[in-house]
């Protein structure tokens, strides 16, 4: 009795164990080479030219992603009768026999991605009768025109998820999606789509997403999907967008049209939760600034049933948007022509997150449009022509801003105290504007002046950029009750550094390119924090010495006038942390290059540039990195100066001290009588 109950032991230890034998990662293997786990299996790059015969019956997804299987038939799938899920991307795959999903009623995902189902689509659709429930279908990449599509999803009643990227479609009638009643999603990216039917979306009553981009559609008229959410439309040829004029709601909550070529702001649902809008890269302005009120009527003949009506419409009155655009958080309308925003445009979108207006044709901007946009972070104007920045005296409920961009404009001053308002603001970007900053002292004269910009006391502000703004900052210039992380100052004209004093502690980032004086004295030893440093095109003499005592990452020292780098020791903090340093367009001196050698022998330090560092031998440039043996041989009689003056001396030296002895000896007896007699004469006895 024993006996059988140990075997049946055994036995079953046998049947279990080669399911256990990778029990941790859950996996093992099927004899075709198959990664098998959890009722999935993986044989994905095989070579196989059909599906497998060996693997466990009860699986439920099955990957053959890049394969050579040309055909599938009803036997090789059969086999899997729970098959849920079925992926086929890159095979070649040509023909679905028509009975092949029988034994697979189940199938609920069937990815087709990159085969050639077009060669024989009528026995795929056949083939598509048999699954009824198939809820995820893929065909991108696959050679199918709008007949072909038509036919294949015509058997396919429940699908949620359809994807006909990448085919020839170019047309589509209202046929193609009939009876798709359950679709929630549709992309039909990158066809030659240029014209849809009215009402080929219509049945789609549950559609939520439908991607068009990458297609050729000249305009969309009466928009009318209330049922969708979110619309792609980008990277087409639209002119022009307009929606139904009517009451109803629309569910639409991201409308993505740029990369088109839009003339005007699109004419959005009257009723929708459009939160996010996309429409850069367009041609759209606003046009009523071309024309009076008359020319810029047009009288319309309508016939209708008959009748005659003529009426007189305001071309422009559409720039009065009438749709109610208060839920708009995210609007990006950069690189378009705007030249201005009519009045009310900004004011409506009480809602808005971003506002992205950057690349445009702007001359001015009203800071009070945004009095009553509370929430409004970040806004971008940079890249225009503005050259007034208005504000409303007593616009205080500004205060949200956390980014500001105005750069590239023609900014010649701003109102002085624009940003005393704006507490909670981290970045602020006025590059190459023509500004000034104030530098006497609160209270002084002109405080109501424009003539600067005060960024003192802005508590939050952590991001500075003042990069091309032809500033003059002397000693007395501050950056009191800042505590910047980053702070860029290329391209200025700093005459001294004192004026960074306030925030030198916590710089993180700090470019001082093209902007020094090249007498510049050394005053780096506060930036303890410091990073990131930029002193190229500076014309600097003297590498300042301080730098050592930091722990910089980064050092750029490009275009100055350094003959050498007062780097001897390689345990000097700036060697331990730095990973790159730039060191090209200088005239180091060929003989003097041991800072180079104790640079590349620190192990972590990056010269990305060191092919291009070159030195100055006499007059003479070459690469520093490889120097020829005779600029080698004349440095170090040069640097060898006292040895060598030395080994010049001995000889001529020795030769005088022999010289010296043979006079001596030649003359040995003369000098001991002459000594004799002297003895004598001084002993007076
Ligand atoms: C719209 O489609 C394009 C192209 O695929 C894509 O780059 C873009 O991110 C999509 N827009 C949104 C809002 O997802
Ligand atoms: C034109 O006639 C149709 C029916 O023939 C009617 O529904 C429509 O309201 C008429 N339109 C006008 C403006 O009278
Ligand atoms: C339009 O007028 C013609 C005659 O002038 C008439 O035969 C036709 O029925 C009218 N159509 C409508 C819609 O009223
Ligand atoms: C003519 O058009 C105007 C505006 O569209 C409309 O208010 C008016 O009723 C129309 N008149 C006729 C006779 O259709
Ligand atoms: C716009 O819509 C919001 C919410 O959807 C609503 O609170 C607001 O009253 C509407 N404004 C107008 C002018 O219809
Ligand atoms: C801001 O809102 C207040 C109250 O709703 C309104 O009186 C004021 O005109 C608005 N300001 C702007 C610039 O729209
Ligand atoms: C400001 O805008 C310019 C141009 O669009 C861009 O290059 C720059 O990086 C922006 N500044 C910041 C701080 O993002
Ligand atoms: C703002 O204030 C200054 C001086 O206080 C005044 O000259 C100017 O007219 C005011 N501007 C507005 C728009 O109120
Ligand atoms: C640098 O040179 C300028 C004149 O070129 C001089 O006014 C200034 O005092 C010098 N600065 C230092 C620190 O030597
Ligand atoms: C450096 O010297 C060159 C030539 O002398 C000059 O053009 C350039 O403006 C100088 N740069 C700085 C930052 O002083
Ligand atoms: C570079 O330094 C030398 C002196 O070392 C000076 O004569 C020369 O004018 C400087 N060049 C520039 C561009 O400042
Ligand atoms: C190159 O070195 C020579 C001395 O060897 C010096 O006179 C000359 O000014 C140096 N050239 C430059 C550009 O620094």
């Amino acid at each position: 009795m024993a006996i059988v109950s140990l075997w049946i032991l055994l036995g079953c230890m046998y049947l279990i164990l080669p399911c256990c034998k990778n029990a941790i990662e859950g996996q093992h293997f099927s004899q075709s080479g198959c990664k098998l786990s959890y009722r999935i299996a993986d044989c994905s790059h095989f070579q196989l030219t059909s599906v497998p015969k060996d693997l466990p019956n009860d699986i439920e997804e099955l990957v053959l992603v890049f394969n050579n299987i040309k055909r599938i038939t009803r036997p090789s799938l059969s086999l899997y009768p729970d098959l849920k899920s079925l992926s086929l991307q890159f095979n070649g795959l040509e023909l679905i026999e028509s009975d092949t999903f029988q034994g697979t009623k189940g199938l609920e995902s069937l990815s087709l991605q990159d085969n050639s189902i077009s060669t024989d689509y009528i026995q795929a659709s056949e083939a598509f009768r048999f699954i009824p429930s198939l809820k995820k279908l893929d065909l991108s990449r696959n050679g199918l025109n709008m007949n072909m599509v038509t036919a294949l999803l015509r058997n396919l009643k429940s699908l949620e998820y359809l994807s006909l990227d990448n085919n020839m479609i170019m047309r589509l009638e209202d046929s193609v999606f009939a009876g798709l009643h359950e679709l929630k999603q549709l992309s039909l990216q990158r066809n030659y789509i240029y014209e849809i039917e009215t009402g080929t979306f219509d049945h789609l009553v549950k559609l939520k997403t439908l991607n068009l981009a990458f297609n050729s559609l000249p305009c969309i008229v009466d928009f009318s999907l209330t049922q969708l959410q979110t619309l792609n439309l980008s990277f087409n040829q639209l002119e022009w967008f307009q929606s139904m004029e009517n009451d109803v709601e629309f569910q639409l909550e991201l409308l993505d049209i740029s990369h088109n070529m839009l003339l005007f702001f699109p004419l959005l649902p009257r009723l929708h939760h459009i939160h996010k809008l996309l429409l850069s890269e367009n041609r759209m302005r606003f046009y009523a600034d071309l024309f009076d009120a008359i020319s810029s009527t047009v009288d319309f003949l309508i016939i209708e049933n008959n009748s005659t009506n003529i009426s007189s419409i305001n071309l422009w009155e559409e720039e009065k948007i009438t749709s109610n655009i208060s839920t708009i958080q995210y609007l990006d309308m950069s690189h378009n022509h705007f030249t201005y925003l009519p009045d009310g445009f900004i004011e409506k979108m009480t809602s808005l997150i971003e506002l992205k207006l950057d690349w445009n044709c702007l001359e001015t901007f009203s800071i009070s449009h945004l009095e009553n946009a509370s929430s409004l972070a970040e806004l971008d104007l940079s890249y225009n022509k503005i050259s007034e920045l208005k504000i409303n005296n007593h616009s205080q409920s500004f205060l949200g801003l956390r980014y500001f961009n105005v750069s590239r404009n023609d900014l010649q001053m701003l109102p002085r105290h624009i940003f005393s308002g704006m507490n909670g603001l981290r970045t602020l970007d006025l590059s190459h504007n023509r500004l000034k900053l104030c530098c006497s002292q609160v209270g002084a004269v002109g405080v109501h002046g424009n003539d600067c910009v005060d960024i003192r006391h802005l508590t939050a502000l952590k991001n500075l950029y003042l990069s091309g703004c032809g500033m003059v900052l002397d000693a007395q210039c501050n950056f009191y009750g800042t505590t910047l992380t980053h702070l860029d100052l290329s391209d200025n004209h700093i005459q001294s550094l004192s004026s960074l004093q306030d925030t030198s502690r916590t710089l993180l980032f700090l470019s001082l390119r093209n902007s020094l004086p090249s007498n510049l004295s050394d005053v780096f030893s506060t930036y303890q924090n410091l990073r990131y440093l930029d002193l190229s095109e500076n014309n600097l003499t003297n590498f300042p010495r301080s730098l050592t005592g930091l722990t910089l990452k980064f050092l750029d020292l490009r275009k100055n006038n350094l003959t050498f780098l007062p780097l001897y020791d390689r345990y000097e903090n700036l060697l331990k942390t730095l990973n790159v340093v730039y060191l090209s367009k200088n005239p180091f001196d060929c003989c003097e290059l041991s800072w180079l050698d104790v640079l590349r022998k620190s192990g972590s330090i990056n010269i990305p540039d060191l092919l291009h560092v070159t030195c100055n031998f006499s007059h003479h440039f070459m690469s520093a990195q490889d120097l020829p043996l005779d600029v080698l041989h004349s440095c170090q009689w040069k640097t060898g100066g006292t040895l060598l003056y030395l080994l010049l001396t001995l000889p001529i030296c020795v030769t005088f001290l022999v010289a010296l002895l043979l006079v001596i000896l030649t003359f040995k007896d003369l000098f001991l009588q002459a000594l004799k007699r002297c003895c004598r004469r001084s002993t007076g006895y």
